[in-house]
């Protein structure tokens, strides 16, 4: 009996089974209990992805689907219906999990706690259900940002101090994107990958692997409204790119998206802080810290301005950082403006 052999058609199929799930197993090379548990993580995640997706391609024609709940979240913003709507599918597809024992969200003030009668699993979701929520309504890309996380100690007093570590403790980091079709990239800190979504088969299929950041891109993202509010040294890293050729601006409103962008091709994404909120306007648990770790798998940067975000350890779980992430050569370039003006302040104010 001649051996077996599979048609010309084998490398499609094959890659049509690269799911989420069998490349997790791959990357960690092990089937033991944290492999599996990570893989299966993955899974929910996509499960996730594939209902809000659902959900945003339908909204149009769903009664209360989009607009204002009329509330106002932890961040003291106005709260869509869509954000509501992502944060329960968070908490449905992993309460009954066995995987978590907590969801941080940003659209809660304390964690969710897994209830007593279900199964209580070791990690922590920390996520951003709908990023760039100013875009539901009209129709343009959004996201879903994830951090998973150990959980370290008992946190019996559910106070969820363990929480308060720098980015470097994050075990899987990623987002879903979407957009013209809905992209998952994740990283366990063996490279980035991407996962599109096939409706046709209701799973993602890897569809970009061990994505690497170039060092230089022409875009720099950065809601320039903001422009006099910045500080001097985010003021003049503007002026330079606008008297440069070779830059281009693009900013959509949703961090995911005009990451992916930064991600894919290359340049510097900018969300500084500004003279009344030095701190910024993004989240560093849920937002900055997952797509510092992807950038830093990456091969690229991320930073406050002055220290890098992976290194960021917070105080409380909404904390909020500047945030400068993109090219290694881009982020160098916003820095050295940085680096310039700490340096011009400390010689008007020392005595010569
Ligand atoms: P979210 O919708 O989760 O609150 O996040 C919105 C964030 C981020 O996605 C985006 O980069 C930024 O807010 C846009 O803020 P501005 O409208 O102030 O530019
Ligand atoms: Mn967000
Ligand atoms: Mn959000």
């Amino acid at each position: 009996m001649a051996d077996y052999q599979p048609a010309d058609t084998a490398f499609a199929v094959d890659r049509d089974c690269k799911t989420l799930a069998r490349h997790v197993l791959e990357q960690l090379q092990s089937f033991g209990s944290e492999a599996q548990d990570i893989s299966a993580l993955m899974n929910r995640l996509a499960l996730a992805g594939k209902l809000i997706a659902r959900h945003l391609s339908r909204a149009g024609l769903v009664e209360e689907a989009l607009g204002f709940t009329g509330e106002t979240n932890v961040q003291g913003e106005a709260v869509k219906r869509m954000d509501i709507y992502a944060n329960d599918v968070f908490i449905s597809v992993f309460k009954q999990s066995g995987l978590v024992c907590r969801l941080a969200s940003e659209e809660m003030d304390k964690p969710y706690y897994i209830p007593e009668n279900c199964p209580i699993g070791r990690y922590t979701l920390l996520y951003d259900p709908i990023d760039g929520s100013s875009n539901v309504d009209i129709d343009l890309s959004v996201g879903s940002i994830f951090s998973i996380r150990r959980q370290q100690g008992d946190d019996l007093d559910q106070d969820a101090k363990d929480l308060l570590q720098d980015g470097r403790q994050q075990l899987v980091a990623g987002y879903i994107l979407y957009g013209p079709s809905t992209i998952l990239v994740y990283s366990i800190g063996r490279g980035v990958h991407a996962f599109t979504l096939d409706p046709s088969l209701g799973e993602f299929i890897l569809s970009a692997e061990n994505i690497t950041v170039p060092p230089h891109g022409p875009t720099y993202s950065v809601n320039e409204g903001n422009f006099w509010q910045w500080e001097d040294a985010i003021r003049d890293f503007t002026r330079y790119v606008h008297r440069h050729e070779g830059y281009s601006a693009r900013y959509t409103g949703a961090l995911v998206a005009d990451f992916h962008r930064i991600l894919m091709q290359g340049g510097v994404f900018l969300y500084p802080g500004t003279v009344k909120k030095p701190e910024g306007k993004l989240r560093l648990l849920y937002e900055t810290a997952p797509l510092a770790f992807l950038i830093d798998q990456a091969g690229g940067r991320a930073s406050t301005g002055t220290q890098d975000i992976l290194d960021v350890i917070p105080t409380e779980l909404h904390q909020r950082t500047p945030f400068i992430i993109g090219s290694t050569e881009d982020i160098a370039l916003v820095e050295s403006f940085i680096q310039d003006h700490s340096r011009r302040l400390q010689n008007t104010m020392t005595p010569n």
